[in-house]
């Protein structure tokens, strides 16, 4: 039976979002219409806006469905520099390709300086530099925002997130945080994390691909990142994609509702895949932070083993045994050079394992197992 370790990249779809989403495709009006079909299609989707702002403790007015994270990622940045004028974007070299991607071509069309902050071998940034410009230029009266993700999707790496939004809130800086890995996974409250600008996809937690969020605080200016009908407020024009809206709206309630006890299962699963590792590899090192359990997130460990990955076939010969993981991000999987993010960390490399309610100790056990055989081999 194979095993899949790769709930980064994607999770498998959730009982409660099918169900959503096979409800929804009975329902075809256009949400625009103003008919009975048509108003049945908008019930849907403004009964997910609001279950997920109660669960963000925001306004519904404050969350615009999107294609995805990237699209929540890309609309924040460009109306950083379109609509707010920012003058300086303060991110990170390890940042998602959705926003460091984003930041190379803004700074190259744009009248924008991109900024990156400052961080150790171990991913943590330096955010008393970060305080420091900040700090100089708002007494020059310039214009910041800053784009930090919450959690590291390869390495796990948590931001205090409360506290940065503290920071940016006291210096006057525009915030916008890449949520998409702890969106329905770690409790956030928008009236605590003064956030401006947030981003979430319906994949990272058992929902559709290709539908996702952003979440913007309400009288932050914002021009439409696609033009043409009024939907979403006039905020994204195109007809909604409602049975996507559905499924994420039911896979986002039925996530947040469940959350404590997917922390507690999902993080004894990656104890013991750390215990395993370490006690079976002599030598093992978890990149990042991510063989913390407090300084990272619960469903992401990445490792690297001087034996294990000599000759860079590792992640090739777990998929010949049936074990999905992955190197990196999936969006950059063949990327020539390897991972951004373990390249800035000056790692040699390292495979990335990530986990999901469905993930078991047992599936743990097995893929050390099959880890020692190859090893043998090697
Ligand atoms: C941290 C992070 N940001 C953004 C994205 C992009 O999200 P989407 O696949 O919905 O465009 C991903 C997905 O890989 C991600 O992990």
């Amino acid at each position: 039976m194979s095993i899949y370790f790769d709930n980064a990249a994607t999770t498998p779809i959730s009982t409660e979002a099918k169900a959503a989403m096979v409800e929804a495709m009975e329902i075809f009006g256009n949400p625009s219409s103003t008919h009975g079909e048509g108003r049945k299609a908008k019930a849907i989707i403004e009964t997910v806006r609001k279950g997920i702002a109660q669960r963000l403790n925001c306004l519904p007015s404050e969350i615009v469905f999107t294609s995805g994270g990237t699209e929540a990622d890309n609309w924040a940045l460009l109306t950083g520099i379109r609509d707010l004028g920012i003058q300086h974007l303060y991110t990170s070299a390890i940042e998602h390709h959705a926003v460091t991607h984003f930041a190379e071509y803004i700074e190259k069309n744009h009248a924008v300086q991109v900024h990156y902050i400052p961080h150790n071998g171990q991913g943590e940034h330096d955010l008393t530099w970060l305080e420091g410009e900040l700090t100089a230029k708002k007494a020059s009266g310039e214009v910041c925002m800053v784009s930090l993700m919450h959690a590291n999707n390869e390495i796990g790496n948590l931001c205090d997130l409360e506290g940065l939004s503290a920071m940016c809130d006291a210096q006057g800086a525009y915030l916008h945080s890449d949520t998409v890995q702890t969106m329905a996974h770690l409790p956030l409250d928008f009236k605590q994390i003064k956030v401006h600008f947030a981003a979430c996809s319906g994949h990272k937690f058992h929902g559709p691909k290709g539908i996702g969020f952003a979440y913007v605080r309400q009288g932050t200016t914002t021009q439409p990142f696609i033009q043409g009908g009024a939907q979403e407020r006039g905020h994204r024009a195109g007809t909604e994609n409602v049975v996507g809206i559905a499924g994420l709206g039911a896979a986002f309630n039925h996530c947040v509702d469940e959350m404590a006890a997917d922390i507690a299962h999902v993080t004894s699963v990656k104890a013991h895949a750390i215990a395993r590792l370490t006690s079976e590899f002599p030598g093992i090192q978890f990149n990042g932070h991510s063989g913390d359990l407090q300084k990272s997130l619960y469903t992401v460990l990445n490792f690297y083993h001087p034996e294990l990955h000599e000759g860079g076939m590792l992640n090739f010969q777990l998929d010949i045994q049936g074990v999905q993981c992955s190197g990196g991000s999936a969006c950059s999987s063949g990327a020539v050079g390897g991972s951004h993010v373990l390249n800035g960390l000056g790692s040699p490399g390292g495979t990335r394992i990530s986990f999901s309610r469905y993930s078991t100790t047992d599936e743990v056990d097995r893929f050390i197992e099959i880890l020692k055989g190859i090893s043998a081999q090697n």
